[in-house]
């Protein structure tokens, strides 16, 4: 197997416990390649978590599964080669500049020529009248598209976001939307943690989790039809009077 598997996340049965304390619970999820996963839960539900046992940084107490084709138990160096981390908080260096900070990526992954791969990342981020600009001083939207640049500067198969627009405004997190769309219709598989919905209407599929156990998985309209819920629509005049009563 290889990073040309269909199936791109392949992972089941997944538990960790820190402690005495099971935080995911017989976790399974498959993700086709080319799909955008949205993973939602309330805080400490288990997301980080998860997503760290998917790339091999974090190795789970039972259960197996599959990352690109490699073994997360066995394999996590091949999965770090192919695999865009980009982690909850800004994890980039707030004091290198930009193209730094790009550059730096570039060589940690041994790519032939780090200033043109940095050069054009920023070209690409529309970041280039920012290049010299430390990392630390960036407002919250460039930080994110900075950091979103450097996990997708070595050119990885599979994207793995963990609340990457938290705190973000509005537009920017449109642009993010819209770029993670792009990336995805030329292969990438992407999963990304929310808590917002908006975000993950925009999602091929979603899973849900609560206190680490998987509660939904599905496109929306199979979560839709799978809860069962009726809706009626009230029209009339003096609605509010008779819900008050
Ligand atoms: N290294 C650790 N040691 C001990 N407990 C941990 C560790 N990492 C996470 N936890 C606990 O595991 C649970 C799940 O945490 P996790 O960070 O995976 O949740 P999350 O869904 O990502 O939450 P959030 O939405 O706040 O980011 C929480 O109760 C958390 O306190
Ligand atoms: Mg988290």
């Amino acid at each position: 197997m290889s990073v040309d598997s269909e199936i791109a996340i392949d992972v089941r049965g997944l538990t960790k416990f820190f402690g005495a304390k099971k935080v995911v619970d017989n976790f399974t999820l498959q993700v086709a390649r080319g799909h955008i996963q949205g993973f939602l839960g309330p805080n400490g539900s288990g997301k980080t978590t998860t997503i760290r046992m998917i790339c091999g940084l974090l190795t789970p107490d039972s259960g197996e599964g599959r990352c690109l084709g490699y073994d997360i138990r066995r394999q996590q160096e091949e999965i770090k080669r192919y695999v865009g981390y980009m982690t909850q908080g800004f994890s980039l260096y707030r004091d290198l500049t930009i193209r730094e900070n790009l550059e730096f990526v570039a060589r940690v992954y041994g790519l032939e020529a780090p200033e043109d791969a940095a050069q054009a990342a920023l070209e690409r981020l529309g970041l280039v009248s920012r290049a010299d600009q430390l990392a630390g001083e960036l407002s919250g939207g460039w930080k994110q598209r900075l950091a979103l640049g450097a996990c997708i500067l070595p050119g990885p198969s599979l994207l793995l976001l963990d609340e990457p627009t938290a705190g973000v405004d509005p537009k920017a997190r449109r642009d993010f939307w819209d770029e993670i769309h792009h990336l995805a219709t030329q292969g990438l598989t992407v999963l990304v943690s929310t808590h917002y919905m908006d975000e993950a209407e925009r999602c091929h599929q979603i899973a849900y989790i609560a206190n680490g156990r998987l509660l939904a998985s599905g496109t929306i309209p199979e979560i839709i039809a799978s809860a069962n819920l009726s809706t009626w629509v009230v029209t009339g005049e003096g609605l509010v009077r008779s819900a008050a009563n």
